[in-house]
């Protein structure tokens, strides 16, 4: 695992996204894990950038998406589906084929899960996996007590993430009770795993998560059975890390980071 604290929400964003952009460089059909949420915004933002500034290819790239909410559709507004559109794939050269992303209208909830791990299988495993953590410490719907072997499914929402997400939608009874989710199993096959979070929000569900024990109570504790996992926040996330100083001391000291004066 590793812990990289960042002045700044921009900061964490713009240097997640060079990890992101390194693996479509060095492999050019790469198949990437996508989130939505409030905190990926800006390191879409920058691969976008990327690609209109730096000619970042996606021609090639594979993708798969966390989540979707059950029961809207790929047009609604508050919809996974048009979160990823509006806020990546429209503005680069990603193949619409090559873009899955969980079905919140299929009929066969348990048919469509299998064939979307299958999926992921055929295409060869995910190499580079985003994540948030909500503040009851979930990655994707994975809401405390989901198996940390659990697959792709149908989960209910906890009461804290529809609380947490009322904020997009007009009133909290239009937050969608289930939501389609990759499983923590799913997510640990990844090859890479890149974490974002940003805020004194999520301060306690960050250091339950690299500190506290592995825990199905916190699905992002799993992340320390990764041999990849790597946790870009910036200083209010990081606010609750009994050993903040010990991680910025090792970040420092890695090879490239700028010496000291
Ligand atoms: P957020 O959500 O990025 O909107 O805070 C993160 C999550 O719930 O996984």
């Amino acid at each position: 695992m590793q812990v990289l604290i960042y002045p700044s929400y921009e900061a964490l964003s713009v240097a997640a996204a060079e990890v992101i952009a390194e693996v479509v460089a060095t492999k050019p059909d790469a198949v990437l894990g996508l989130a939505t949420g409030s905190t990926p915004r800006a390191l879409y933002k920058e691969l976008i950038r990327m690609h209109k500034d730096e000619g970042l290819d996606f021609s090639h790239v594979r993708t798969f998406n966390l989540d979707e909410y059950v029961g809207l559709t790929a047009e609604h507004d508050q919809s996974y589906h048009y979160f990823m559109h509006e806020n990546l794939f429209k503005h680069i050269n990603v193949n619409p084929q090559n873009i899955h992303i969980p079905s919140g209208t299929t009929h066969n909830y348990p048919a469509f899960c299998q064939w979307y791990e299958d999926r992921i299988e055929e295409c060869g495993g995910i190499d580079v996996q985003l994540l948030g953590i909500g503040s009851d410490g979930h990655i994707a719907f994975n809401e405390p007590g989901s198996s940390l072997g659990s697959r792709t499914r149908i989960k209910t929402l906890a009461e804290q993430t529809i609380d947490d997400n009322a904020r997009f939608f007009k009133s909290k009874d239009d937050v969608p009770i289930y939501a389609i989710t990759m499983g923590v199993g799913t997510i640990l096959e990844a090859d890479k795993l890149v974490l974002l979070a940003s805020g004194d929000g999520k301060a306690k569900a960050i250091a339950d998560a690299i500190e506290g024990p592995i825990s199905a109570m916190c699905t992002a504790s799993s992340l320390q059975l990764h041999p990849d996992s790597l946790f870009f926040i910036d200083g209010a996330a990081a606010g609750n890390l009994e050993m903040r100083s010990y991680y910025e001391w090792i970040q420092a000291k890695m090879p490239g980071a700028p010496h000291p004066d």
